[in-house]
């Protein structure tokens, strides 16, 4: 499998064109959500028009324009896409660049994969959280059925363009989300690493060091990617502290207060590095360091021995799970991992005890 190609701008304007020019497309579509068709797409719009004397030229952009939400990530917004690049007349040498968070690099990369079997695809991720991990590693889909993901292929972006720039436009809560997916490509990766993200002050960002800690947090997940692109073995690394924060995030939802996809992570890392701690020797104090982290930047998922069984339940659909065990990758040290670990009912209560009680 070849690296992909992920370019990290400082000039939006000559390297978005560099990327199209890539695949010279006869037509170009972009994709935005209500959102990042107003926050977002005038400075990609912008990009485009600036400069073409000294460029080439590309095809004026289509855009095409979603409902912002997961709950938007479903077969008729698919179907919408579809239409809109079929009557736009794209081809099977159109280009479609995908501008948005996760819910639109997801669904625009499943349909661009998809359509005529296969169009080119361009991510511009516009949240921390995409661009550390959705736009990046080729998962595309959509939710079915209730279940999250649940249709979906591998097929990676022709590039993935993060323009670090957007960093400064987003509020806290949503740095602090894709955050919690750095710390667990710092827990997954090296001690240094996961210290640099435990001291930085989050709270007033140094953007340009936050801007290096992204390309090396990218640099993680490609790196493990690049070895295991079909999620067989080795990726599974990507999914630490999801086990339980899925389990957090989906009961969170059901509640009617739904939490951002990061923070329910953040939860979830630290209750799974207890088991890590617990079961394979991860070192205690470093698990304090991160729930010290965790609790002072993300709070608490309020939590009560009567929810443990429905959070077991949510954890049973698990995709690592295979039959009957709920399974978790879990780490003996920093960077130590440990796939397809499975726990018990009463390994998970104790687990959730040690949540509610630290
Ligand atoms: N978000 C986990 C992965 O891409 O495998």
């Amino acid at each position: 499998m070849e690296k992909q190609p992920i370019i990290i701008t400082q000039d939006l304007s000559k390297d978005i064109r560099e990327a199209i020019n890539r695949t010279s497309p006869d037509r170009l579509f972009v994709l935005v959500d209500e959102n990042t068709a107003r926050l977002c797409w005038p400075r990609l719009r912008d990009a485009l028009s600036q400069g073409s004397e000294h460029h080439d030229k590309v095809p004026t952009p289509a855009l095409i324009t979603i409902a912002p939400s997961d709950e938007a990530k479903n077969t008729e917004t698919l179907a919408a896409v579809w239409t809109a690049l079929s009557q736009g007349g794209a081809t099977r040498h159109s280009l479609l660049i995908n501008l948005g968070g996760g819910m639109v690099t997801d669904l625009g990369g499943f349909a661009a994969a998809t359509f005529k079997r296969g169009i080119s695809f361009i991510n511009i991720p516009t949240t921390l959280l995409a661009m550390v991990d959705a736009s990046v590693g080729g998962k595309t889909g959509i939710n079915f059925c209730g279940l999250k993901n649940e249709i979906g292929v591998f097929r990676d972006a022709d590039v993935v363009l993060l323009d670090t720039e957007i960093l400064s436009t987003l509020d806290r809560a949503n740095i602090l989300s894709g955050y919690a997916e750095m710390l667990k490509h710092g827990l997954i990766s090296y001690s240094n690493e996961l210290n640099a993200l435990l001291q930085f002050d989050i709270e007033k960002p140094d953007l340009k060091a936050l801007q290096e800690m992204v390309v090396r947090s990218v640099e993680v997940k490609q790196r493990i990617v690049l070895q295991d692109p079909h999620e067989q073995g080795l990726r599974k690394a990507l999914n630490l502290g999801h086990t339980a924060g899925h389990a957090f995030e989906s009961m969170a939802l059901a509640q009617g207060r739904p939490v951002l996809h990061g923070y329910a992570v953040a939860w979830g890392l630290v209750c799974e590095l207890y088991l890590a701690a617990t079961r394979c020797g991860f070192p205690s104090q470093v698990l304090h360091q991160v729930r010290h982290f965790v609790q002072d930047h993300y709070g608490r998922f309020p939590l009560d021995c009567r929810n443990y069984d429905r959070l077991y339940e949510l954890m049973t659909h698990d995709k690592k799970n295979t039959a009957g065990h709920i399974n978790f990758t879990l780490l003996a040290n920093v960077g130590e991992i440990l796939i397809n670990q499975s726990a018990s009912k009463e390994d998970i209560f104790e687990m959730l005890d040690f949540y509610r009680e630290s």
